[in-house]
C-alpha cells in the first residue's frame, strides 16, 4: 500500500503519493498567498494554508485511489508561528512566518541584556528573529488582547505541523516533534523537552505548547468529515528540512544535503551527538525515534534562494517561470560582473544580519536580463558554498527541491563548491521523507535499509573550472549589502 505526504512549504502546499518503491504515483499543488504588511514583515492566513492542503490533496485523490492510502505523513516550513482557538479551530490573527524580520529589536534587546550565551546553549540556535520564540514574545507585547486567550488557554500555539494536525482530527490532537519544537528557541536540544527556563525568557506558557510525539509510528487518526473523506493514522511528521534529509536517506553522521527551495538549507547528520558551530551553523534535532534515540544535525539555513527567482518573476516580472531561468542565464556567456545579493529577508547562515537587505551591483548600459537571470543564480550557488567554506570538506553534495531541476544551476553549484553535486531521480525529497517516515510507522517499510534502496542517482554533476575572481566579488558585495535597513 502507499502514503500519502502532505508539504505545507511557505509558498504552497504539495500533497503526493509515494508507493513502496519510492516513486511518486500521484501529486498535487495549491499556491497561497504572501502578505507583507509592512517592509519586512510576512504573515500567512492560517485558514488558507487549511485550505491549500485540502485542495491539493482533493487533487491527488483524483489521480489515486484513496483505498490504497495506508497513512498520511506531514511536513511543513518550521518556525512559523500559528495560533488557534482551541474549539473553533478558527485563527484569530494571520501566523507570523520564519521569513519575518519584525523581532530584530526584540533580539537585539535580549543581546544587550546578556541572554544570546545561554539561550545558544540551551537551544542551539542563536538570537535572530527567523525563529518562533520572539515572534511569541511580540505578540505578547503587541496584542495583549489575543495574548490573554493563549494565557487562559483557549489559543493554542504551534508551529504550520500542530496546526494541520489539529485541523485534520478535529481538535483531537495537539502535538509537534522534535524537528519543529528544537527551531522555536523553546526547546532544550540536549534535555530533548521544552524548556520552563525559555519559556519564562521569552513569556510563552507552557501550556500553550503542543506535546512531543516521536516522528514515526501512530499519532492519531484523521477525521472524514474535515478532511477529504479520508480516515487515515497520521504517522510521520519532520520540519521540512529534517524530512528532506531523511528524504535522501542521510541516516549516517557526516551524510548531507542541500534543499533548493523558498531559502536553501544544508543539513548534515551529527548522529547521537549535537554538535556545536562556531561559525554561524545551527545545531538541530532531525528525528526522534519511538523507542527515544534522538538524532541530530548541523544546519546552514539560507534565507533566501528560489524566493529570489520567485521575486524576478512575481515582483520585477522579467521571467514568466522559474524553469525558464535556466534557458534565459544560459543565453549569456557570464554574468558580466553583475552581482545579486539577495538579502531580501536579512542574511541568515553564515552571516546573520536580520538587517541585511537585496542589492544589485555592477550594472551597466549592457545589462540585460539575462545577466540579471543568470546573477540571481549564481548568487544561490555562492550562498550553499559560503556555508560550505564553514564545515569539513564533503565527498559529494547531495542537492533536491524544485530548483535542484535547474542544471545551470547544479553545474555552478558544483564548480563553486568544487565538489561533485548528485541529483537524485526524485528532487521532491521534502515529501518524500514525511512519506518514509509515515511508512516507516505503519510497516510499509520496516526499516532505513529498505529506504536507502530507493535512493536513485539522476545526474552526477562534476566540478569544473571555479571563478575564484566571481566568488571575490561576492564576498564584497555582501559585506556592503549589511546593515541597510539601519541606515
Ligand atoms: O526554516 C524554514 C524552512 O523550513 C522553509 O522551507 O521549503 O518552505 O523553503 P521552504
Amino acid at each position: 500500500m502507499s502514503v500519502l505526504a502532505i508539504d505545507a512549504g511557505t509558498t504552497g502546499v504539495t500533497a503526493v503519493v509515494v508507493t513502496p518503491d519510492g516513486s511518486i504515483a500521484a501529486k498535487g499543488y495549491q499556491e497561497f498567498a504572501q502578505h507583507f504588511p509592512q517592509p519586512g514583515w510576512v504573515e500567512h492566513s492560517a485558514e488558507e494554508i487549511w485550505q491549500a492542503t485540502i485542495e491539493a490533496t482533493r487533487q491527488v485523490l483524483k489521480l489515486h485511489d484513496p483505498k490504497d492510502l495506508k497513512a498520511i505523513g506531514i511536513t511543513n516550513q518550521r518556525e512559523t508561528i500559528v495560533l488557534w482557538d482551541r474549539e473553533t479551530l478558527g485563527s484569530p490573527r494571520r501566523a507570523i512566518v520564519w521569513q519575518d524580520r519584525r523581532t530584530a529589536d526584540i533580539c537585539e534587546r535580549l543581546r544587550t541584556a546578556g541572554h544570546e550565551e545561554r539561550v545558544s546553549q540551551l537551544t542551539g540556535l542563536r538570537l535572530d528573529p527567523y525563529f518562533s520564540g520572539t515572534k511569541l514574545t511580540w505578540l505578547r507585547e503587541n496584542e495583549p488582547h489575543t495574548w490573554a486567550l493563549v494565557e487562559q488557554g483557549r489559543y493554542a500555539v504551534g508551529t504550520v505541523d500542530s496546526y494541520l494536525i489539529a485541523r485534520m482530527t478535529r481538535g483531537t490532537w495537539h502535538v509537534t516533534d522534535v524537528s519543529n519544537a528544537s527551531r522555536t528557541l523553546l526547546f532544550d536540544l540536549e534535555k530533548g523537552d521544552w524548556s520552563d527556563e525559555l519559556c519564562g525568557l521569552f513569556g510563552v506558557p507552557r501550556d500553550a505548547l503542543p506535546d512531543l510525539v516521536p516522528n514515526w509510528g501512530e499519532i492519531g487518526t484523521t477525521d472524514p468529515k474535515t478532511f477529504c473523506g479520508l480516515e487515515l493514522p497520521i504517522a510521520g511528521i519532520a520540519g521540512d528540512q529534517q524530512s528532506a534529509l531523511f528524504g535522501q536517506t542521510c541516516f549516517e553522521p557526516g551524510d548531507s544535503k542541500c534543499t533548493y527551495g523558498t531559502g536553501s538549507f544544508l543539513l548534515t547528520n551529527t548522529g547521537s551527538t549535537v554538535e556545536r558551530s562556531q561559525a554561524g551553523l545551527l545545531s538541530t534535532a532531525a528525528w526522534r525515534s519511538p523507542s527515544g534515540e534522538t538524532t541530530y544535525a548541523l544546519e546552514g539555513a539560507i534565507f533566501v534562494t528560489g524566493a529570489a527567482v520567485q521575486w524576478l518573476r512575481d515582483g520585477l516580472q522579467i521571467v514568466g517561470t522559474a524553469s525558464e531561468t535556466a534557458a534565459i542565464a544560459g543565453a549569456v556567456p557570464s554574468s558580466e560582473g553583475v552581482v545579486f545579493v539577495p538579502a531580501l529577508t536579512g542574511l541568515g547562515a553564515p552571516h546573520w544580519d536580520p538587517h541585511a537587505r537585496g542589492s544589485i551591483f555592477g550594472i551597466t548600459r549592457g545589462t540585460t536580463r539575462g545577466h540579471l537571470v543568470r546573477a540571481t543564480l549564481e548568487a544561490i550557488a555562492f550562498e550553499v558554498r559560503d556555508v560550505l567554506e564553514t564545515m569539513p570538506q564533503l565527498a559529494s553534495l547531495r542537492v533536491d527541491g524544485g530548483a535542484a531541476a535547474n542544471d545551470l544551476l547544479c553545474q555552478v553549484q558544483a564548480d563553486q563548491v568544487g565538489v561533485p553535486v548528485e541529483r537524485p531521480k526524485i528532487v521532491e525529497t521534502t515529501a518524500l521523507g514525511a512519506a518514509f517516515l509515515a511508512g516507516l510507522g505503519t510497516g510499509v517499510w520496516d526499516s532505513t535499509d529498505a529506504l536507502r534502496e530507493t535512493w536513485q542517482l539522476e545526474h552526477r554533476f562534476e566540478p569544473g573550472e571555479r571563478d575564484e575572481k566571481a566568488y571575490a566579488r561576492w564576498r564584497e558585495a555582501v559585506e556592503r549589502s549589511k546593515g541597510w535597513a539601519l541606515l
